[in-house]
């Protein structure tokens, strides 16, 4: 990657009577940073920041979100019309190359991804050492770890072909893993990939095909898969991408550094959301209950929050949300499911929070996980599958990201510190003592 950061000015910071001047360094769109880099060295202290809410941990030209007014562009682009106009496929290549691909870039592209879905024989065993009743996402989270066992041969960081090797098969393989966790978990047996299949069609035939029946993909149900990958594709530096890039900053290989991320999207603040707030929804089950749901959300002495609802940068609409919204209803229609009491119990709980001052103020919108889980359980999916396909969709994310941090001269291995406020040196006391 080249940089591009530019100086736009500087900063002063007084500490202890002594001034210290900090370049104030901008990109192409977005807030100015602080170049903090040398604060240690000149002045002898950190800057303090859990939870990152003001921190920029990298450069990257790949994603960009503005929080307040509800945007996010994938390489310039507004997911809104990539998600009405292109696929997931080219969705994949853009963020990997940074530009779209001409008709035979992404002719050769698919191919390629369509060409590696397969799994090593010995791969397929694998899944057996797990319970049946594991949860998809830790058998996602071994499995992935896994690979780097399986294809040696791409783990070397610092050749770009192994890179791009790397890349291509974790792409590829991602809904085999992923359709065998739940099929396993369902006891059927697994169902090899059809390569004449597009990306979504394929995972959507491996899901739900069995042996004695074929599965006849409904376009409409695969174009809804589809641009629910291109929704989760990219995310900017949230939890799991910082984790990734993290793992990836000590020079891991992309396997070890991919299944990292799973992990991290396991949890319900992060990517088990959307299985959070189906399962909210379930319990609130119907309209009249919702307000005993708003009361909770709203007590500080209660741990209860609306899932599916609040974002760390949207202060504003999710611009993901509107299109999920969307292929909730198409998909529900394709379905024939006319009046999902779920689908009722999202729209007024929607209607009221938008309305109440308490979300009003905290700018708390449905963010993408809100209408996600009624969209993918009519789809057939259990809740467990929810964050399973949310890491197949976020893994081409990440592979970007981790991609651009390694082409990153400026590149170091990630070392936050910490203010300290345990114990200072104490001497060893023997049991006897104590
Ligand atoms: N329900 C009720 N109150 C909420 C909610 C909610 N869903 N979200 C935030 N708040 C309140 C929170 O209690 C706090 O109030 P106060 O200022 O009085 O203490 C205020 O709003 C700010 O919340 P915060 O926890 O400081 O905000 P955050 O940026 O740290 O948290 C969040 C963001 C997504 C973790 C949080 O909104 C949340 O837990 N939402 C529910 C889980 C969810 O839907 N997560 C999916 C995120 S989208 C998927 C992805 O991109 O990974």
């Amino acid at each position: 990657m080249k940089n591009k950061t530019e100086k736009k000015g500087s900063a002063q910071l007084t500490i202890n009577g002594k001034t210290i001047d900090l370049p104030v360094l901008g990109g192409s769109v977005g807030p100015d940073v602080i170049d903090i880099r040398t604060l240690y060295r000149d002045a002898g202290v950190f800057t303090y920041d859990p939870g990152f809410t003001s921190t920029g941990s990298c450069e990257s030209q790949i994603t960009y979100i503005d929080g307040d007014e509800g945007v996010l562009l994938y390489r310039g682009y507004p997911i809104d019309q990539l998600a009405e106009n292109s696929s997931f496929i080219e969705v994949s290549y853009l963020l990997l190359h940074g530009e779209l691909p001409s008709a035979k870039e992404l002719e050769e592209f698919d191919w390629t991804i369509r060409r590696h879905t397969m799994l090593h024989d010995q791969f397929d065993q694998f899944f057996r050492g797990y319970r049946r009743d594991a949860h998809p996402m830790a058998v996602m989270v071994g499995t992935v770890g896994a690979l780097a066992a399986f294809y040696h041969d791409s783990t070397d960081i610092n050749d770009p072909k192994a890179r791009t090797i790397a890349s291509h098969r974790m792409i590829a393989k991602m809904p085999t893993i992923a359709a065998r966790a739940f099929k396993y978990s369902v006891g059927q047996p697994f169902i090899s990939p059809r390569n004449e299949l597009d990306y979504a069609s394929n995972f959507l035939r491996m899901c739900f095909a069995v042996p004695a029946e074929d599965y006849v993909v409904s376009p409409t149900l695969a174009r809804a898969m589809d641009r629910i990958f291109i929704l989760h594709a990219d995310h900017e530096q949230n939890a799991s991408t910082s984790t990734v890039r993290l793992a990836g900053s000590a020079e891991s290989n992309p396997f070890a550094c991919i299944a990292a991320g799973i992990a991290s999207l396991w949890g319900p603040a992060h990517g088990g959301a959307n299985e959070a707030a189906l399962n909210m929804l379930e319990e609130i089950g119907s309209v009249d209950r919702i307000p005993e749901y708003i009361k909770r959300a709203k007590d500080k002495d209660d741990p209860f929050r609306l899932m599916g609802f609040g974002h760390r940068v949207y202060k504003n609409y999710d611009p993901r949300a509107k299109v999920m919204r969307t292929t909730c209803h198409e998909v529900l229609d394709e379905l024939g499911v006319k009046n999902d009491p779920l689908l009722q119990v999202a729209m007024e709980l929607e209607r009221i929070a938008l309305e109440d001052p308490y979300f009003v103020e905290k700018k708390l919108y449905p963010n993408i996980d809100f209408y996600s889980g009624i969209t993918l359980r009519a789809m057939g999916f259990p809740t467990e599958m929810f964050t399973v396909l949310f890491a197949l969709a976020r893994t081409v994310g990440w592979i970007a990201q981790w991609s651009e941090m390694i082409e990153d001269p400026t590149q170091k291995i990630g070392r936050p510190r910490q203010v300290f406020t345990g114990a200072t040196e104490r001497a060893y006391l023997p049991v006897s003592k104590r």
